[in-house]
């Protein structure tokens, strides 16, 4: 047991004393544990091979997996590579200090400790500013893994690091958390061409923008084939693995859920976007946005580590989208379910209509429904939840008053309304109380109808407002001019020009979400036109 220091840096600047400890601990031959841009790293000289080999005894790691070697000035290159290509150069220059590690032919000052006896060396700046001032109070390049015990995830905060390397290095810098949350992108420029080898934020069309045409190696997404040597030895580990045990279901969420509903005993944890939460039917762990890949780096180990203080089992995890930023999180995330997947089985689609009042999507619906679909008509399921003999009622009378509903046991709808909508406070009351039932009818009715191969189409004029977006395959948007819709609504309803454009002016945040719609339709001709572009639209003969 090695007695560890832990130092809070907040102003690198200004906390000199406590980084000049830290720079004398590895100067002398220790373990030091710092924060990076991507994850915490185990830090030490790097031409120290003697040190360097006690970065593996504390991590538990095989000997045979060389590591990063940390800078923070360019004529450090010249130290570590033997050749500096041009390619090299540009690179640094380009990404440099941040989350990309170029690999180069080595100089003899390299020990075999550090490149596990490889003729190359992983060299990286990292942008960190208490990693940039230890590597300069140094005076040393560091070799720095992530400072995980071998096999579990990568730390990306220092308490996760505390846990791990207490009594097993000399000191410990809390530098806050990690922005990125993944390792950095590894390129090689020993090959003839240059290969990705692990993905990161640095995204293969970052580095094809410098360098031209990219190899990505073929272990990034998949187990590496037997008999096969790898040519990054971190690969051949199975890494960033948590206690419980991940199924990855392909596809879409519609995918997750439907193979959720399939296997309902079989898990206890899902791990899942935000979005996806209104939907999942297990308790979950979120993993970032669908929409923004940088936050499901920034999550994703924290997200494996929760799990396993939950105590998981067996989790259900969705499937992130392997392109640009996305492709590291599934490099990460598939090593972390040991590549298990289940799915994506045979299901009709699920479609979404949206679009203002008035826009024709009723006409949309028949078009859709003559054609085979099965209509989700999310207007119907919401007064369907207020039905007599709703639980709901009683919840709506104690926030709403006793006399909204009726004697005969129904709802006064016109009541209900006028006091609801008297107030914000009030509409988001309502929402709280019935959107719910609504999401799980509404959900039900299009898993229904998947599962039996049929495309649900789900007609929902709060579509992205609901966050319903998130479960379907594909969404067109009905609109039609203002004029136009201002008089459908007129004569529909019976209403007079102030109370319509009150009720289209309701919608406008809507309106602005679903601008994200794959398709977006203005009905501004007939009905057999419209017909057939939206069936055009979702691509129904
Ligand atoms: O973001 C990061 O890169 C973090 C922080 C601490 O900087 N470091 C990190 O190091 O992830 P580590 O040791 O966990 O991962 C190093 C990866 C491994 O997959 C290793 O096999 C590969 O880089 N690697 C190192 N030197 C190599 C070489 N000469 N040739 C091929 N792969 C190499
Ligand atoms: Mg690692």
């Amino acid at each position: 047991m090695t007695n560890t220091l832990f130092y809070t840096i907040t102003d690198p600047a200004r906390q000199t004393e406590e980084l000049e400890t830290a720079a004398a601990l590895l100067r002398s031959g220790e373990v030091v544990a710092m924060p990076t841009e991507t994850v915490y790293g185990l830090a030490a000289n790097a031409f120290d091979p003697a040190a360097v080999k006690k970065i593996f005894v504390a991590k538990g790691r095989p000997q045979d997996n060389p590591l990063i070697v940390h800078i923070s000035r360019e004529e450090q290159l010249y130290e570590l590579a033997s050749e500096v290509p041009e390619a090299a150069l540009r690179l640094f220059r380009r990404f440099s200090p941040g989350p990309l590690t170029v690999i180069l032919k080595k100089t003899d000052a390299v020990p075999d400790e550090v490149s596990a006896g490889l003729p190359t060396v992983a060299i990286r700046w990292p942008s960190h500013p208490v990693a940039r001032a230890l590597i300069e109070a140094a005076g040393v390049p560091l070799a720095a893994p992530s400072a995980n015990l071998s096999g579990f995830p990568s730390p990306t905060n220092a308490e996760d690091v505390a846990d791990d390397m207490t009594g097993r290095v000399a000191c410990i810098l809390d530098g806050g958390p990690c922005g990125f949350g993944i390792e950095s992108t590894v390129v090689t420029l020993a090959t003839p061409v240059p290969r990705l080898l692990r993905p990161g934020v640095v995204t293969v069309e970052d580095l094809e923008a410098v360098l031209g045409h990219v190899d990505v190696d073929e272990a990034v997404l998949a187990p590496l084939s037997a008999g096969k040597t790898a040519a990054s030895p971190g690969m051949k580990y199975k890494h960033y693995a948590p206690k419980a045990a991940l199924t990855i279901v392909k596809g879409a969420l519609a995918d997750f859920l439907l193979y959720a509903r399939r296997h309902p005993e079989a898990y206890d944890y899902a791990l899942c976007f935000e979005e996806d939460l209104p939907f999942v039917p297990l308790p979950a762990v979120t993993m970032g946005k669908r929409a923004d890949p940088l936050t499901q780096t920034a999550r994703l180990f924290d997200a494996l580590r929760e799990l396993d203080r939950a105590g998981a089992q067996n989790v259900l995890v969705t499937q992130p989208e392997p392109t640009g930023v996305g492709l590291g999180v599934c490099n990460r995330l598939y090593r972390a379910a040991g590549f298990r997947f289940a799915g994506p089985e045979q299901r009709g689609r699920v479609l979404g209509l949206c679009g203002p009042t008035g826009a024709g999507k009723s006409v949309a619906d028949a078009a859709l429904a003559a054609a085979g679909c099965r209509i989700v008509d999310t207007d119907k399921l919401a007064r369907e939840v207020v039905e007599k003999g709703s639980p709901l009622l009683p919840r709506l009378q104690a926030a709403f008053g006793d006399d909204i509903v009726l004697p005969d046991g129904t709802l006064d709808r016109k009541k209900l309304a006028a006091r609801a909508f008297a107030s914000p406070e009030g509409g988001r009351t309502l929402s709280a109380i019935t959107h719910p039932a609504i999401l799980r009818r509404t959900l039900d009715e299009a898993l229904d109808a998947i599962a039996a191969g049929v495309d649900a189409v789900i007609d929902a004029p709060l579509l992205y407002s609901a966050g319903l977006d998130a479960v379907c395959d594909r969404v067109v948007k009905l609109t039609a001019p203002e004029e136009t819709r201002l008089a459908r609504i007129m004569a529909r309803d019976g209403l007079d020009r102030a109370a319509a454009e009150a009720r289209m002016a309701a919608q406008a945040e809507e309106m602005r979400l679903s601008d994200a719609a794959d398709v977006i339709l203005e009905n501004d001709g007939d009905a057999e036109t419209l017909q057939k572009c939206v069936r055009n639209a979702f691509d129904i003969p």
